[in-house]
């Protein structure tokens, strides 16, 4: 065993602050209240239902997780947030058309106590959004301060020691870095004057991050992935994490990727298609924010397939990434996907791929997950990118100069080797030295 990084223990309650509760937010308050009544179980979430192996296979050391590392209770989260509609999440539930109405109704006392804060927002960057519960103010400065006077205020109300933020509001449009995010002090001049190239989102994070909270990013936007952010979390001691959970189409393509080059069988063309209709669906249906989610998808096949380390397998495959806005079909998405791949002698073959899949049933587990686990970074002293949080992640954020890893087998390894890392443990390599003397 190596030495164990001194870990604060996980007293009193855990505030989670969540800007966007929509589908996913929603269903994860919902979710959480089901689980701690006894309705249902914690499915899908590493935190609450993973087991981890500790050193070598004969020992039999196998813990949950839950028990391995420290992190807080579920009963012990208070979950709060903002919206730019003023619906308590009862309604939003209910608009949300997720949940079946026997599962919404009883926790509605729990949901109706979820009442938003009034939201940081400019439909500039969110084209197909019109709030009406948003925050006044003259400069981006001024509705920053209003979103730190929130953290502090539902901090006494409910006697919290520490918070988490993860956001899931809705998509931004596609922003690219600018000199304004290239330091705090350009930032802070920016908030001042009102830069067009801070977004709703940047407003969020720097607000959590001048709190000292950490700060996870649910969706494709730019948000922390910036210079600016980094510093102030390196600065301040934060973890962050993101971008974009890691659901659906693309948890697919991270399963079955590995698998086909694992096997060195090649790939001609993926050819990837949704239909979907809410509001995610209507909010990806803009153009500019359609781009910021299309770049995160896209990214994944070119790092995990390798084409210049695999030129004769993968050079020049044909990816295609579509989302369609379809209403009828609710929550309830139906994404295909088509491969066109090749064997032995070059001989082609197909896999087709239908998932009746639903997003915001897939993302709430990863809610849960990134609370409790960027909470547990910040009591171990972990602070800026969490790479190894990249299992949650479409487009997973990375240090300056490295390239993401998306392999979701690979992801998993990293967290779990993390884990026993915290704890003093030897990572598992699986290295086979029964073999040898
Ligand atoms: N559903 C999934 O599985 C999934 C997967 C990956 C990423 N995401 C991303 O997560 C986010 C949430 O998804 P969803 O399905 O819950 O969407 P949603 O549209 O149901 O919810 C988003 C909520 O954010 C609110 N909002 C928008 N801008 C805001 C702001 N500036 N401040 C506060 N609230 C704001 C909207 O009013 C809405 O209620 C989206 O960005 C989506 O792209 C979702």
């Amino acid at each position: 065993m190596s030495n164990s990084i001194e870990i604060q223990e996980p007293k009193g309650k855990l505030g989670v602050l969540i800007p966007g509760l929509g589908a996913i937010g929603t269903t994860f308050v919902a979710g959480v209240e089901s689980i701690l009544r006894g309705y249902s179980l914690p499915y899908g979430s590493l935190t609450q239902m993973g087991t981890i192996r500790l050193g070598k296979r004969t020992e039999n050391r196998v813990p949950a997780i839950k028990d391995f590392v420290p992190i807080s209770d579920m009963k012990d989260l208070v979950i709060g947030g903002w919206d730019i509609f003023p619906d308590n999440g009862y309604e939003a539930a209910k608009k949300a058309g997720v949940l079946k109405e026997s599962d919404i109704e009883r926790v509605k006392d729990r949901l109706e106590q979820l009442k938003p804060m009034k939201g940081v927002f400019d439909n500039k960057y969110v084209k197909k959004l019109h709030g009406t519960w948003i925050k006044e103010g003259k400069t981006k400065m001024d509705l920053a301060e209003q979103l730190m006077d929130d953290i502090r205020n539902f901090k006494e109300k409910n006697n919290v020691d520490r918070i988490v933020m993860v956001w899931c509001a809705s998509t931004e449009i596609f922003l690219k870095q600018d000199p304004v995010h290239q330091s705090i002090d350009a930032f802070e001049k920016g908030l001042r004057e009102n830069n067009d190239a801070i977004p709703n989102s940047m407003i969020y994070a720097y607000a959590a991050l001048k709190s000292g909270i950490p700060f996870a990013n649910g969706a494709p936007n730019l948000t922390v992935d910036v210079p600016v952010m980094m510093d102030l979390a390196k600065e301040n001691g934060i973890p962050i994490a993101g971008k974009d959970f890691k659901t659906g189409q693309t948890l697919m393509k991270t399963i079955l990727a590995p698998g086909l080059k694992a096997r060195l069988i090649g790939l001609n063309g993926w050819f990837s298609t949704n239909i979907l209709g809410n509001r995610d669906g209507e909010v990806l249906d803009d153009p500019e924010s359609f781009k910021t989610k299309e770049e995160s998808k896209l990214s994944v096949l070119e790092y995990i397939l390798q084409p210049d380390k695999y030129p004769d397998l993968y050079k020049d495959f044909y990816h295609k990434v579509r989302i369609n806005y379809y209403p009828p079909r609710g929550d309830n998405k139906e994404g295909w996907d088509n491969l066109d791949i090749f064997g032995w002698m070059g001989y082609q073959m197909q896999i087709k791929v239908d998932f009746l899949c639903r997003d915001s049933i897939l993302a709430p587990p990863i809610v849960l997950d990134l609370i409790l686990f960027m909470d547990l970074a910040k009591r171990a002293g972990m602070s800026g990118i969490q790479e190894w949080l990249s299992f949650y992640f479409k487009s997973p954020m990375t240090a300056p100069g490295l390239y993401p890893e998306h392999d979701l087998f690979i992801q998993l390894m990293k967290l779990k080797n993390t884990l026993r890392h915290m704890k003093g443990e030897e990572p598992i390599t699986h290295l086979g030295l029964e073999y040898y003397d």
